[in-house]
């Protein structure tokens, strides 16, 4: 059978840090309600000329880098985005030309906060149909571009960023399916009923405008906590393995309060989940991709762990992922 095997990842962060006190000093805020309400202390911000494809183009390379190979290996590109450098040609496409390769399919995914998790799904599905060998699957985004900057209920919670994925379509045998390396099991949701809970209130279609980040955050929080269990519990039942099976949590991160509360619903002690909000804040479909990169370069994540990656957003979307290193 085959299985899609996570070989390398990588990850770059605009250069410019904006810690609370920062950010205190334009928008009517504290740093000590931030990082009560949030967890987060400081967030990057992307200058002129950083954008989501440059982010995304040095993500990819830092990821071929460790998986050692190169563009020439590549035969499918999927990047996940809500703030893309244009409404078309798809980000990827640039990224693809930035690294120097032609021909193969390069498409974004647009699921917001779960984006990573649909590129992922999607790339897994189409290596193990044999329509790619080896995939860059990327989240990347730079929302401070689409934040509304007088409304502080909103523009203290996000960062920009980027990550990447190497995934491979890799033979194993069939009685090795619990134990081998790779992408296990894989469940996404969608619930529209939600969309004007968490939105940007712009469009090609619509507006013609880009438009700013809407949220009702505590409406989001609750159902955060909801989904996340039950999806959770859904790709463990699936894949035959329990919550103290899992040796990492790589949840997409929106706010601490949320990580702490998905993490007592599963009845997972928090030291099992990777946090990385504090230093990011939310970077949208970049946050899983990076604080995998993250924990995994700094020894937390070893070959033959066993990771739940998760995250939920706007549409509502959600979705999680069960692989091992
Ligand atoms: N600084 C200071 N005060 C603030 C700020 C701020 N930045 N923002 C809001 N306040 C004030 C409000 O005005 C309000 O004041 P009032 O009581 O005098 O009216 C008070 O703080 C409480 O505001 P709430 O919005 O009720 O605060 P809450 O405790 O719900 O926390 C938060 C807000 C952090 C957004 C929370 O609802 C949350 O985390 N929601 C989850 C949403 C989320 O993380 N979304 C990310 C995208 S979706 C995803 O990634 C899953």
């Amino acid at each position: 059978m085959i299985r899609t095997v996570l070989t390398g990842t990588g990850a770059a962060l605009p250069r410019r840090c904006v810690s609370n006190e920062e950010l205190a000093r334009e928008v009517d805020t504290t740093d000590e309600w931030i990082r009560e309400r949030t967890g987060i202390t400081q967030r990057y911000i992307a200058a002129e000329g950083e954008t989501t494809g440059s982010l995304a183009t040095d993500a990819a390379r830092a990821a071929m880098e460790d998986a050692g190979c190169s563009i020439e290996d590549i035969d499918l590109i999927i990047l996940a985005t809500a703030t893309p450098d244009r409404t078309f040609p798809a980000t990827a496409t640039t990224v693809q030309h930035a690294l120097g390769g032609k021909g193969f399919p390069a498409f974004d995914v647009a699921a917001v906060c779960s984006g990573f998790l649909y590129a992922l799904g999607t790339a897994d599905s189409m290596l193990r149909t044999g329509m790619a060998k080896r995939a860059i699957v990327i989240g990347s985004e730079t929302f401070s571009r689409i934040l509304d900057w007088e409304d502080r209920t909103t523009c203290v919670l996000f960062g920009d960023g980027a990550g990447a994925f190497i995934l491979e379509a890799t033979d194993i045998a069939e009685g090795d399916a619990a134990t081998a390396p790779g992408v296990i099991a894989t469940k996404l949701h969608a619930q529209g009923e939600h969309c004007d809970l968490l939105y940007v209130d712009g469009g090609p279609s619509t507006t013609g405008e880009v438009g700013k980040l809407r949220m009702k955050g505590r409406e989001v929080f609750r159902h955060a906590v909801v989904n996340l269990a039950q999806v959770l519990t859904e790709v463990l039942d699936d894949a035959g393995f329990a919550a103290g099976d899992i040796d990492w949590v790589v949840p997409h991160q929106a706010n601490a309060r949320i990580l702490d509360a998905t993490a007592r619903k599963l009845g997972l002690p928090i030291e099992r989940v990777v946090v990385t909000v504090d230093q990011h804040a939310n970077t949208s479909a970049a946050s899983v991709p990076l604080a995998y990169d993250l924990a995994k370069r700094d020894g937390r994540i070893k070959p033959g762990d066993l990771v739940m990656l998760e995250a939920m957003g706007g549409g509502f979307t959600w979705g999680a992922s069960l692989l091992r290193a």
